[in-house]
């Protein structure tokens, strides 16, 4: 192994290839999930500090974050005027307000007087009067009065009008930057909004949303999730259905990166014998929390008999396809069977992570916590609105405390479970790296490059080379 040369384009899994599933696809592929994007960052280890470190965690805040377009709602959290989401990540708070004009503002969340929170929790409002002392403020952030006029004589309106962060839009989603300058935020997001083309979340609602706080920091969560070779020891349940090592692991400049997992195929881990097409789909729908008392395989698209000569995919995908054209009254033929079946999750730096494809798309945040030891993990599941119809409202979120256990959490489904088996790790990882005694992470070449690339990334930001000298 010490011999292998990993700038050689990396070693891979043996056995079926991301391509090749590609192009045994029943359609043709879109570029963005034929061509390789894969590049050696090198084998450096990673520091372990930046996990546990109160003074690293400082330093995002400082040069990171202010910088960044952070992914603060979906534009269904605040369909009408007035409707306000607070959002709250590295030490800021922002009231992001629909306007009259259907605009959106990102308002700091706090009191110009003596410092007070403006709100709380979500809601609907023309002004937001401070319960403090009452000083009041229109819902585009400009100054409308307050009881005492006269102690304040050396307060001006102008002045008292709240900060504002810069909003973004795009495919649903509202951005904001603290910072103004830089990238404008297609730029930032670039090449992910040319590969949603295909996949319009603006046509999506928000049906499922779930956080929960976890005990880890940030990144060692929100990397649990940019890698699909812990299957094979943590989540073996999945492995009948799952090509863990034959994923696809891809990067695109310093911003975007994302891996495919193919299901519907048998892992490289399993031994192949004995287990039909038919077995995986039937492993397939047992994982899906379908083996209930209440399960209906009639309505269960992922309940196929594969047909002699067709795989697991080919037969999937075509029931998907048809599903999926039903519910949605798009008509979706080019939908490909692995967009129809695979986990393709993307990441944008640093926390926003939409998976692509046609089903049902879950969209991951990770918020810091208070420490560098927790943070909040935030899964949403967006679905298709039916063509033609209004967009609906979004859900409320669903907090879970760190007592509490994603399964607490009955809308997830199977996903709950999957996630509990994460959280089994986390925790443990935490302590781990507080503990460690060489103080260093170690990443594969391959699997583990999405890692390395938002590390890479990090350190741009830290060090003042992207962000705050920019
Ligand atoms: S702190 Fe808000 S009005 Fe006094
Ligand atoms: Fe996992």
């Amino acid at each position: 192994m010490a011999d292998m040369d990993p700038a050689l384009g990396g070693a891979r899994c043996p056995g079926t290839s991301w391509q090749d599933l590609m192009a045994q696809d029943s359609r043709p592929a879109p570029a963005c999930l034929t061509e390789e994007s894969y590049q050696y960052l090198g084998s450096e280890p990673v520091d372990a500090s930046r996990y546990t470190s109160e003074a690293f965690a400082q330093a995002e805040r400082e040069r990171m974050w202010p910088y960044v377009w952070q992914f603060a709602a979906r534009e269904e959290d605040l369909p009408e005027p007035g409707d306000y989401v607070v959002y709250e990540n590295a030490g800021r708070s922002y009231l992001i307000v629909r306007q009259d004009d259907g605009s959106i503002k990102a308002l700091h969340n706090v009191c110009l007087h003596r410092g007070r929170k403006l709100r709380s929790h979500d809601g609907a409002a023309d002004a937001f009067t401070c319960p403090f002392h009452g000083f009041s403020w229109h819902k585009d952030g400009s100054f409308d009065t307050m009881p005492c006029r006269w102690d304040f004589a050396h307060l001006s309106a102008e002045g008292l009008a709240l900060p504002e962060a810069e909003v973004g839009r795009w495919g649903g989603y509202v951005f904001l930057r603290e910072e103004p300058g830089g990238p404008g935020l297609e730029e930032f997001l670039a090449p992910l909004p040319e590969h949603f083309n295909r996949w319009r979340h603006e046509e999506c609602t928000t049906v499922i949303w779930v956080a929960k706080e976890v005990a880890a920091n940030w990144k060692v969560t929100a990397e649990a999730f940019m890698e699909a070779w812990h299957t094979i020891v943590t989540h073996p349940q999945l492995l009948p259905f799952t090509g863990d090592c034959n994923s696809a692991y891809w990067f695109w400049g310093d911003n975007v990166n994302a891996n495919l997992v193919p299901f519907g195929v048998l892992s490289p881990h399993l031994d192949p014998a004995g287990k039909s097409q038919q077995w995986i789909v039937d492993e397939f729908i047992k994982y899906n929390g379908r083996s209930s008392d209440n399960y209906d395989a009639a309505g269960d698209p992922y309940a196929v008999s594969v047909p002699e000569g067709q795989t697991a995919r080919e037969a999937l995908g075509a029931a998907l396809r048809k599903a999926y054209a039903e519910q949605s009254g798009y008509d979706h033929d080019h939908a490909t069977d692995s967009e129809l079946l695979d986990a393709l999750v993307y990441n944008v730096f640093p926390n926003f992570a939409p998976w692509g494809g046609f089903m049902p798309n879950i969209v991951y945040r990770w918020l810091p916590g208070k420490t560098a030891d927790t943070c909040v993990m935030e899964v949403r599941v967006l679905a298709r609105v039916k063509k033609g119809e209004k967009i609906p409202r979004g859900v409320p979120r669903n907090f879970l405390t760190l007592d509490q256990k994603w399964t607490e959490a009955a809308e997830l489904g199977g996903l709950g479970a999957v996630f509990e088996q994460d959280m089994d790790n986390l925790p443990f990882v935490q302590e781990g790296l507080h503990a460690s005694k060489n103080g260093k992470v170690q990443l594969a070449n391959y699997q583990e490059i999405r890692l390395r690339q938002f590390h890479r990334t990090l350190d741009k930001y830290i060090s003042g080379e992207l962000g705050s000298a920019t």
